[in-house]
């Protein structure tokens, strides 16, 4: 067999092999692995260097057993390693399954007995691979029958429907997981005291240098009185803390520095804080919000 591979058809087949099985188990994004992780080049040296190595040695200890063996031997050998490699078993096997005609010589014992106007028939086998494959077809026909027609197995559209509702599933699992999907159209109030508890400590840390720690307002408007300058209720609440006030009145954007669970949690604490009637408040501004007249965010 070994005369069929060759040294110079076995090394590169076996390096190329091994290039390809890295390249394509190496995630290495747009670039070749060996360009973009130098150890991958280095493996690649080290093998070939190996393979060359096996390949000088195995070619000396073939050398000195040859010249171990006996003239007798030596004449069998020469006579294993003369055959064509059309008359090695594994191809004749190999041509079996795409041919099995009968030699020309014995042609005539298939012969149909039909002759139209010397045009003759030969009643050859079928090519085993195709007559195979057509025995695979008939047994898939009888798996699918029984599966689809007679149990009722899901055809494509109910396969779809599953998937899909599946599907929609892992997205609700998702978003509960994801707390910072949350915008001002899907934001809920919070009224958990936990919560609220987080959000007066976001408030303390931001917000009580313009609103007052009791949010009775002072460069910023008051915020426990039911007049609002940018619309109250947890939605428009959770919109100007995002995207800040109007320009230039100081009201930043708070985007940039708090996560959108964490504007939830202070926007649901300002909102706690509706009717505390802290002292001395900032006159109202704005207009009075009603909350069943919520409108959504801007
Ligand atoms: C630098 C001062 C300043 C800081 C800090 C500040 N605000 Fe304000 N805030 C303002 C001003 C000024 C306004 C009025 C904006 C306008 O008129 O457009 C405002 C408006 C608001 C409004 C809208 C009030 C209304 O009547 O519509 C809310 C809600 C609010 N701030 C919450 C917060 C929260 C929560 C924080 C902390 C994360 C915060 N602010 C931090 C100055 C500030």
């Amino acid at each position: 067999m070994k005369k069929f591979f060759p040294v110079y058809v076995r090394l590169p087949l076996i390096f190329a092999l091994v290039f390809m099985a890295l390249e394509f188990f190496i995630d290495s994004g747009d670039r070749p692995a060996f360009l973009k992780y130098p150890e991958v080049s280095i493996f690649l040296a080290t093998f070939l260097f190996f393979q060359i190595t096996l390949e000088i040695v195995y070619a000396a200890f073939e050398r000195l057993n040859y010249n171990l063996l006996t003239e007798e031997e030596k004449a069998k050998k020469a006579q294993e390693e003369a055959i064509a490699f059309t008359d090695t078993a594994l191809y004749k096997k190999i041509k079996g399954w795409f041919v099995k005609s009968k030699p020309i010589e014995e042609e005539s014992s298939i012969l149909l007995h039909h002759d139209y106007d010397g045009i003759q028939e030969l009643d050859n086998v079928l090519p085993p691979w195709w007559v195979n494959l057509f025995y695979v077809t008939i047994f898939f026909g009888v798996v699918y029958l029984v599966r689809y027609h007679i149990f009722d197995g899901e055809d494509q559209a109910a396969e779809f429907k599953t998937e899909m509702a599946e599907a929609k599933l892992a997205v609700e699992e998702y978003k509960k997981t994801a707390k910072d999907l949350i915008d001002a159209n899907s934001v809920t109030l919070l009224t958990d005291a936990g919560d609220i508890a987080t959000g007066k400590k976001i408030f303390e840390t931001n917000c009580v240098a313009c609103h007052r720690p009791d949010a009775g307002g002072a460069i910023g408007p008051n915020l426990t009185d039911k007049y609002w300058i940018l619309g109250g209720g947890i939605k428009n609440v959770f919109h100007t803390i995002t995207e800040g006030g109007r320009d230039g009145k100081g009201m930043v954007a708070w985007k940039g520095t708090l996560k959108p669970s964490e504007i939830q949690l202070v926007a649901s604490y300002v909102l706690s804080l509706q009717g505390s009637n802290p002292k001395d408040p900032k006159a109202p501004d704005g207009d009075l919000w009603e909350e069943k007249a919520e409108t959504p965010a801007k």
